[in-house]
């Protein structure tokens, strides 16, 4: 293994507050980062930095832990563009249009599905994700589930269960029995490739009985939950999601005063996903109103065909601070520390000893800039791994 240090960097976001500014960033302006191998191994002031064997000048950029994208649909076939039209011209979304991917995805070769997905990961990591959590949810019997999460398991550590998306259309007269399922033989099927089960919990998907019937199933088969939470409307699923011990509960746009108490009182991370609010023109996720009653925030695309079918995470990171009160600096954090805590993990989304060495290098003095150049393509390197993706 050979070490190398990027140096010449204006600003470094390592994540750690015991480092640079004592901010929950962790800045440190004029800094260098060593790389050993798959990790860091060092971070601090440039004119501080080790001998190593090779160097990089990062000519004056930002370097921020590579985005860890904990929430997206990638394993689909088919297009909604019409229904995104029609949505944009004022026909409300529901949790219906999932059935469309589903009937393109069920048709779908195993080659067609992942030649999609490395296609979105492709593109997802040329924009600075290192990290990408995603679910199947668009197969919804035994056989489409478990290919599903095969094909996502050869690619990503971060696989989940979602066979709880919708009632799968063959069952649409008795959703009971598709619990069941999903909680017998589809679980059995799909365990052995998840790391995670989710549950979409919603009018017109899963109701709190049904989920905590689905989660529960799902604990005891050592997969752990996570939950699409309270987007179209109020709900059960938060105080679901706190009761359980979910890593995170998703979407978050419709919460009461109690939902946001149980919140701040819990390890389950409230994950925010403006892609979503975005592509359906619905209100926003009132992230200040988490943040300052002291819940952790992630902040993740939901990329998927129907909902948000964007993979970037610097334009999320945008709408975040624009429309949701974030500050940079709090949308840079939930891109990436709040992330990793998303999908409990301490070896990503900081920049620090012992972490992997997952960079981006960004065309601009600080992180700001991704805010306040929105839209503008500023992620210039990144580093997974370790290594420079070319
Ligand atoms: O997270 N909310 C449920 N699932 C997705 C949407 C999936 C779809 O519309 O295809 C979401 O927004
Ligand atoms: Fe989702």
């Amino acid at each position: 293994m050979s070490s190398t240090v990027i140096t010449n960097i204006a600003t470094l976001v390592t994540n750690d507050p015991s480092l640079g500014d004592g901010s929950p960033l962790g800045l440190i302006q004029d800094a260098a980062v060593v790389v050993d191998g798959d990790r860091v191994v060092w971070a601090g002031g440039s004119s501080k930095a080790p001998a190593t064997d090779n160097r990089v000048d990062a000519g004056g950029r930002a370097v921020l832990p590579g985005f860890v994208d904990s929430h997206s649909h990638l394993v689909f076939a088919g297009d909604r563009t019409a229904e995104f039209n029609a949505r944009m011209s004022g026909r409300p979304y529901t949790a219906g249009g999932i059935r469309t991917t589903v009937a393109a995805t069920r048709a779908a070769t195993d080659e067609a599905l992942e030649a999609n997905l490395t296609r979105y990961l492709a593109e997802a990591l040329r924009q600075g994700t290192t990290t990408l959590e995603t679910k199947s949810g668009y197969g919804l019997t035994v056989a489409d589930e478990s290919r599903a999460l095969r094909i996502a398991a050869a690619h990503t550590d971060e696989v989940t269960y979602l066979g709880a998306h919708i009632v799968s259309p063959d069952h649409a007269d008795d959703p009971a029995a598709y619990v069941a399922l999903v909680t017998g033989e589809m679980l059995d099927a799909c365990a052995p490739y998840a790391r995670w089960i989710d549950v979409f919990c919603e009018k017109g998907a899963f109701d709190g009985d049904q989920a905590r019937a689905i989660l529960t199933a799902g604990k005891a088969r050592g997969l752990h939950p996570r939950i699409h939470a309270n987007q179209l409307s109020y709900g059960p699923g938060v105080q679901l999601a706190v009761e359980l011990d979910a890593a995170s509960a998703d979407h978050c746009t419709h919460l009461t005063d109690a939902d946001i108490d149980a919140l701040a009182n819990s390890d389950t991370v409230a994950t925010l996903l403006p892609g979503a609010e975005f592509s359906t023109r619905a209100e926003w996720p009132d992230a200040r109103r988490l943040l300052d009653a002291g819940v952790t925030v992630a902040l993740s695309t939901d990329c998927n065909p129907g909902s948000s079918f964007t993979s970037s995470v610097p334009f999320c990171v945008a709408l975040a601070v624009r429309d949701m009160r974030m500050t940079p600096d709090e949308a840079v954090w939930s891109a990436t520390a709040g992330g990793a805590a998303a999908l409990r993990r301490d070896d990503i989304g900081r920049l620090t000893p012992g972490a992997y060495a997952d960079l981006v290098v960004l065309d601009a003095p600080s992180h700001v800039h991704l805010a306040y150049r929105p839209g503008v393509p500023l992620v210039t390197d990144v580093w997974r791994r370790g290594v420079h993706q070319g």
